[in-house]
């Protein structure tokens, strides 16, 4: 059999007048008109609580969006329940069968709730139209769309026969249940951490950040209504230290996929360590994590095409993409060209709530993040080893707003330079051209992260010992173009050293963690 050739799911322009965005402004008004009630889904029910979380949106936090339900150690363990009961079945049913539910989900998000979930991203994450449009609509389809699709691929993978000899191999599910634990930053990751391993046959607990909870349970009501079985995702609003203590600790717990920051993955994967000998097999550990992206920049490359690289890559979603271009190594010849077209483009950025279609920045995920990030440009405000140059004021009085902020730094291992900052700051270090070499041993050598990386430059050469000499400081990198923004099927994403397992999400490498082959022999 074959499914469907998928081709990336194209972009809507929201423009003004448009009947898309006068359906995404009905479903803004919907939600803030309406105190959404979300309860967790164990198996066959929907779960309250007497714990109500409010959910406010971070550019107006004084509103109130709805309430979800927090669940308790007790509901970990109904889950994973929940899980292990709907496993045999679920593996069992024929694949066409598990794939034509995601693919009906990637249509319901494609049509009838493109609108809604893209509603739910900006309200509760805080994007603009844009950024929810690539992320919650776009990216969440594609997931699903080529996932089925690596699927395919993969079970089509058979061994070689001989006369008399009938080899083949069977791709089953891990032994157990999936743990999918996802960040507040994408609505499309979050989709895709329990939907890619419950597409190969597994059950899955899906634990989403507090944050992102409004697109969530867009996403579980898409999946229901498309047909997925009760029990094969279980999706639980439980605290993760709480979730993780019982998870960790049972003897069916089959593998992790996981997106968040380098701390948490790896306190996870020492708890997983001290457990092992609990588990019936080797637990698969996926784990995508923190970045700390570079811009480098030759003195051949072309000043504007920087600027418009950093501008986009530095501060769209206000910095908060693990692949957000956050260092930048500019030589000084180039540095005051590039220098005043930021000044220009950035001085054009409008800062406000999502609503309003025009504004570019919008706020951060919350106070927590709001006061990390605040307390860094503070201290560069006092430091002597950076100056700020752009931006550098904020203000949490209705939303949690921080300028597009640029700084200039004289230490290239200052620690804005090398550690993950998660929000609209840019650290710029100038350098004399004829240092280009040293520049790259910085790049590899100041900060322990790997995931994404840009070169600009127009010489060929130069463009070709960067790209080898970088080799191991990102797993994703990009020639001439800003950081950001990996496509489904196209750059396959993923870093290594601090920022994860590199097991390229929405790729066949990803979809293979999943799975756990059984080779038959059979003698005529
Ligand atoms: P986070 O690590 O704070 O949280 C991730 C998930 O883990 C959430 O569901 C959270 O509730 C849970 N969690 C937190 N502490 C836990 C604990 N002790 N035990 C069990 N679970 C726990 O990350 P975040 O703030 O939601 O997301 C931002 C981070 O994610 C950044 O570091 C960013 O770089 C990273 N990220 C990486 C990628 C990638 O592909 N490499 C993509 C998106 C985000
Ligand atoms: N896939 C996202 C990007 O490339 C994280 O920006």
């Amino acid at each position: 059999f074959s499914v469907p050739t998928p081709v990336n799911e194209p972009v809507k322009e929201y423009r003004t007048g448009s009947p898309e965005r006068a359906a995404v402004k009905q479903a803004l008004a919907d939600f803030r008109s309406t105190q959404t009630d979300i309860p967790m889904y164990i198996g066959s029910q929907e779960v309250r609580t007497e714990q109500k979380i409010r959910i406010a949106p971070p550019h107006d936090h004084q509103h109130t969006l709805g309430y979800f339900h927090e669940g308790n150690a007790q509901h970990v363990d109904l889950a994973i329940e929940a899980a292990l009961e709907a496993k045999e079945a679920w593996a069992s049913m024929q694949w066409e069968h598990r794939a034509s539910i995601f693919l009906k989900a990637a249509d319901l998000i494609a049509g009838p709730y493109r609108a809604q979930i893209n509603a739910a991203t900006m309200l509760g994450q805080s994007k603009n139209a844009y950024q929810a449009e690539i992320d919650s609509a776009c990216e969440l389809i594609d997931f699903l769309r080529f996932n089925v699709h690596f699927m395919t691929e993969i079970y089509q993978q058979q061994p070689n026969s001989a006369p008399g000899v009938w080899n083949r191999q069977e791709y089953r599910p891990l032994e157990g249940f999936v743990f999918a634990l996802t960040p507040f930053n994408f609505t499309a990751i979050a989709g895709n951490l329990p939907t890619a391993p419950a597409m190969t046959g597994n059950t899955v607990i899906w634990k989403p950040a507090y944050t992102q909870v409004l697109s969530a349970n867009v996403i579980m009501k898409v999946l229901k209504e498309a047909g997925l079985p009760d029990g094969v995702i279980n999706l639980i609003y439980v605290d993760g230290p709480i979730a993780g203590d019982r998870i960790f600790s049972h003897p069916d717990f089959g593998g992790i996929h996981f997106t968040g920051s380098t701390k948490v993955f790896q306190e996870i994967w020492r708890t997983i360590g001290e457990n092992i000998h609990k588990y019936k097999s080797y637990p698969r550990i996926v784990g995508e994590t923190g970045g700390k992206d570079f811009v480098v920049v030759h003195e051949s490359a072309n000043a504007e095409e920087v600027a418009t690289a950093l501008v986009r890559g530095a501060f769209e979603y206000q910095g908060q993409k693990c692949s957000a271009a956050s260092r930048a190594y500019i030589p000084s010849t180039v540095w005051p060209s590039v220098e005043e077209k930021l000044r220009a483009d950035l001085a054009e950025i409008k800062m406000g709530g999502t609503e309003d279609f025009g504004n570019f920045v919008n706020a951060v995920i919350d106070e927590r993040a709001f006061d990390k990030i605040t307390a860094y440009i503070d201290e560069a405000k006092k430091s002597d080893a950076a100056e700020v140059i752009i931006g550098g004021n904020y203000d949490k009085t209705k939303g949690y707003f921080i300028e597009p902020t640029i700084l200039l730094v004289k230490d290239p291992s200052y620690r804005t330079m090398c550690e993950e900052i998660f929000g609209p700051v840019l650290s710029v270090y100038m350098y004399e051209p004829s240092a280009y070499e040293d520049i790259l041993l910085v790049v590899n050598q100041t900060s322990p992260y790997a995931l994404t990386g840009s070169i600009f430059a127009k010489d060929r050469y130069v463009i070709e010992s960067t790209t080898r000499k970088l080799s191991n400081a990102a797993g994703n990198f990009y020639i001439n173009d800003k950081p950001t923004g990996a496509v489904v099927g196209q750059q396959p994403f993923g870093g290594a050293r601090a920022s994860g397992t590199n097991d390229k999400a929405g790729s066949l490498l990803n979809l293979l963690r999943w799975v756990s082959a059984r080779t038959i022999k059979e003698t005529f």
